[in-house]
């Protein structure tokens, strides 16, 4: 039994959706799944949940926030015979012409936050999504009619970042969200031969002056709602 989540192996479906709040994570059983589900871990306040989503074997696992936390938790999950991992979570939005509520799919996530790097025991490496999820997500999301972007997104480890510069600094090289997991997942995903992708509703936009506004808590109910139930599909794909 791991330390942090407190399950044998079985408990855990092999596609395990992450997102990093604990209330979404019951939400997400709770809306989502079929009737059944049950709960799988409570330490920490890291809920996790396994059941069924339309019949197919499902579990949802909180992650915290951040790589270090993040990371434990994906860790742990792979003792527990997870093969597939789905973060689901919101991020802050750098693109052109993107909109609160929009969805992102992370094709690589850079490591501004070094945690991935110093795990992955390499200077530099690029993690990056299953091609096939992203793929799948981004065709399921398009018929759904939802507003998509697929790039690369930025991994940080400061949410409240004292340099006004840093947004457009990484937008000049293409990223179109900033969150605090995908590159610890998609890192872990590599070491352990698993399957990730990180999909994201925007709930933030960034200014290139380091402004930043801010989603409405009706609206990111509604993308959130958009991007969990794609993430469901996807999981079970
Ligand atoms: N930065 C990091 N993570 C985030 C943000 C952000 O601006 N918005 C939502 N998650």
């Amino acid at each position: 039994m791991p330390i942090h989540l407190r399950a044998e192996r079985g408990d855990y479906a092999p596609n395990v959706l992450c997102p990093g709040d604990p209330r979404r994570a019951t939400y997400i059983a709770e809306t989502f799944f079929d009737e059944g589900w049950r709960c799988v871990n409570t330490e920490r306040g890291l809920l996790g949940y396994t059941g069924t989503f339309e019949g197919s074997p499902i579990s949802v696992q909180t992650t915290g926030m951040g790589c270090p936390s993040s990371g434990i938790v994906f860790e742990e999950l792979v003792m527990l015979g997870a093969r597939r991992l789905v973060r689901v979570g919101t991020c802050g939005g750098l693109g052109d012409g993107m909109a609160m509520g929009d969805t992102v799919i992370a094709i690589s996530a850079t490591a501004e936050d070094t945690t991935p790097l110093r795990y992955a025991q390499m200077d530099g490496y690029a993690p990056t999504a299953t091609f096939t999820l992203a793929e799948t997500a981004a065709r399921l999301s398009r018929e759904h009619g939802t507003t998509v972007h697929v790039g690369p997104v930025v991994t940080s480890g400061v949410f409240y970042d004292p340099d006004p510069t840093t947004f457009a600094r990484w937008k000049r090289l293409g990223h179109v969200g900033v969150e605090m997991e995908a590159a610890m997942m998609y890192t872990v995903a590599a070491v352990k031969r698993l399957e990730a992708l990180a999909i994201m509703t925007v709930s933030d936009l960034l200014g290139e002056s380091g402004d930043t506004e801010r989603i409405s808590d009706d609206d990111l109910a509604r993308g959130v709602d958009d991007m969990m139930r794609l993430a469901c599909r996807v999981a079970v794909s």
